[in-house]
This record gives structure tokens, C-alpha cells and sequence, in this order.
């Protein structure tokens, strides 16, 4: 039996969105928080005070850039910015598109982390890269992970995890593939196995996310206006010699 599923359902963004303080927590996300806030800091010409979060989600990292910067977070789904809300009161969540959004406004830092997988194309990721360059002060820097890029990328891959929160326990599955190298889109398909009080609960969900050459992250972020200068972001659970590119990208004055 072949089962039909939508293409990018985005579940754990919206109906599903309750699980996400209980796959993850803001401790989780200190370690790298604290480094790319150390790594703005070091590579800003002008102070860095304040910070914008380009799909910040539900306010993970942001629970600790708001330890260094005053932090303004924008996500395009509402669901995961009432989390960030309960999570960092104090932060302003803005409700926009991080391709298209326009605050008005300049801030001395800039960084789009795990959310810019979702950019699939590179017009998208080209779209982010001048959204950022919009909203930055003049030696301010943006930084980003390329978490997937297409030297890199695994076929199939597929890894597992439980959570447990209250009366609520969680196995949660997730497998990448890439049904056409050819392009720069991949899945992600997302199983969920939820028993509350011993009754099982099933959802499917799936993402279509993005993969680019690194070479393609350089142009695009160079024909935007930015110096780029690329780090090694290593993390304690990564397994030795592996790392992301981290970059680090300046807006000139
Ligand atoms: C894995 S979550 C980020 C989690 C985050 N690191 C945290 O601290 O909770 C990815 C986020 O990217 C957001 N996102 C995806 N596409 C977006 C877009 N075009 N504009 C703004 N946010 C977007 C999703 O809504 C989701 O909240």
C-alpha cells in the first residue's frame, strides 16, 4: 500500500508545535548559543547591543542571546512564536516571513540558524542573505550555519530519540532523502509515536528543506555586500573532526 502524504506539512510548526519543549530545551541550546554569541562579539567593528533572529522559532538560542543582546526574533509560524513568548518574555516576536520581512529598522547583529534549512532554492537563500543585509548597521555582522551543504549531504539517513515530559512520552523519528540530486531540495520526514497515559497517538510529517554548494552560500552572500570569512563551528556532540561551516559575514561600512 502506497500512502499519499503532503509534500511540506510543517506539523511540528503548527498542530504538532506543543512537542517542541519536549524534544528540545533551552540548556540544549546554550553551548552553541554562547559560541555564536561570543563570535559576533569578536568579529563586530561597532558594539554588537542588539541582535535580530531570523527564525528564531520557539526561543531556544534566544533564552540565551538575551544573556548578551537586546534580541527581536521573527518566525512565520505564530504557533512556535506563542513558545518563544512563554519561554523569553522580555524579547519582541514578530510574526514575518524572513525572506520577504521589512521592520524598518537596523540592529548591530543579524543570525539565522536551523531555520534557513528551509530555503530551497537560491533565490530563497538570496532573499534571506538581503533581508539580513537590510536590517544590519554598517560593520555589523551576520552570522549563519550551513548545516547541510551538498559536499556533504547523507542519502538516507535516519536517526531516533525519546523525550518524556509529564504524562507525555515521545519516540520521535526522522529520515532525510533526496529524491532528485539534481535540484536543491531534499525531505525530511518526521514520525511521531506519542502515548499519553499508555494511548498511542501517530503522526506523519514532512519538510522540504534545502542543500546549496558551499560555493553558492559565498556568491550569493558576496553579490548581497557582504565580507565573508568562514569558521569551523565544532559542538561538543559532534563526533570528532566533524563541524559546520559557520559564516561570518561582515557588512561593510
Ligand atoms: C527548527 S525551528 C527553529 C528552532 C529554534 N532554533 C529555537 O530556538 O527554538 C525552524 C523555524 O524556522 C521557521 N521558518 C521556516 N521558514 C521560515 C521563513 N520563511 N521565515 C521565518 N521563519 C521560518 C519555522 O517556522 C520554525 O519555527
Amino acid at each position: 500500500m502506497k500512502a499519499e502524504f503532503e509534500k511540506d506539512s510543517r506539523r511540528l510548526y503548527g498542530e504538532l508545535a506543543w512537542l517542541w519543549p519536549i524534544m528540545s530545551s533551552p540548556e540544549e541550546y546554550a553551548e552553541e548559543s554562547e559560541l555564536f554569541s561570543q563570535t559576533i562579539k569578536a568579529h563586530s567593528k561597532i558594539e554588537a547591543r542588539t541582535l535580530l533572529h531570523l527564525g528564531c522559532g520557539g526561543g531556544m538560542n534566544d533564552y540565551t542571546f538575551k544573556k548578551h543582546f537586546q534580541v527581536t526574533g521573527v518566525d512565520i509560524s505564530e504557533e512556535m512564536l506563542k513558545l518563544a513568548r512563554k519561554l523569553n518574555p522580555e524579547i519582541r516576536y514578530v510574526n514575518g516571513d524572513m525572506r520577504t520581512i521589512q521592520l524598518g529598522e537596523c540592529f548591530d547583529a543579524v543570525i539565522a540558524l536551523d531555520s534557513i534549512n528551509y530555503m530551497r532554492t537560491p533565490g530563497d537563500l538570496r532573499s534571506v542573505f538581503q533581508t539580513a543585509y537590510e536590517h544590519l548597521n554598517p560593520d555589523g555582522v551576520f552570522l549563519i550555519i550551513a548545516e547541510e551543504t551538498a559536499e556533504k549531504f547523507k542519502q538516507n539517513r535516519t536517526m531516533s530519540s525519546c523525550h518524556f515530559q509529564g504524562d507525555v512520552e515521545l519516540v520521535f523519528i526522522e529520515n532525510i532523502y533526496d529524491p532528485d540530486p539534481v535540484d536543491t531540495s531534499f525531505e525530511a520526514t518526521f514520525v511521531y509515536l506519542i502515548r499519553r497515559k499508555g494511548e498511542l497517538e501517530m503522526y506523519i510529517d514532512r519538510h522540504l528543506l534545502g542543500v546549496f554548494d558551499i560555493d553558492t552560500w559565498h556568491n550569493l552572500l558576496r553579490r548581497v555586500g557582504f565580507e565573508i570569512e568562514q569558521m569551523k563551528f565544532e559542538h561538543s556532540t559532534f563526533s570528532k573532526e566533524e563541524y559546520l561551516p559557520m559564516l561570518v559575514c561582515v557588512k561593510p561600512f
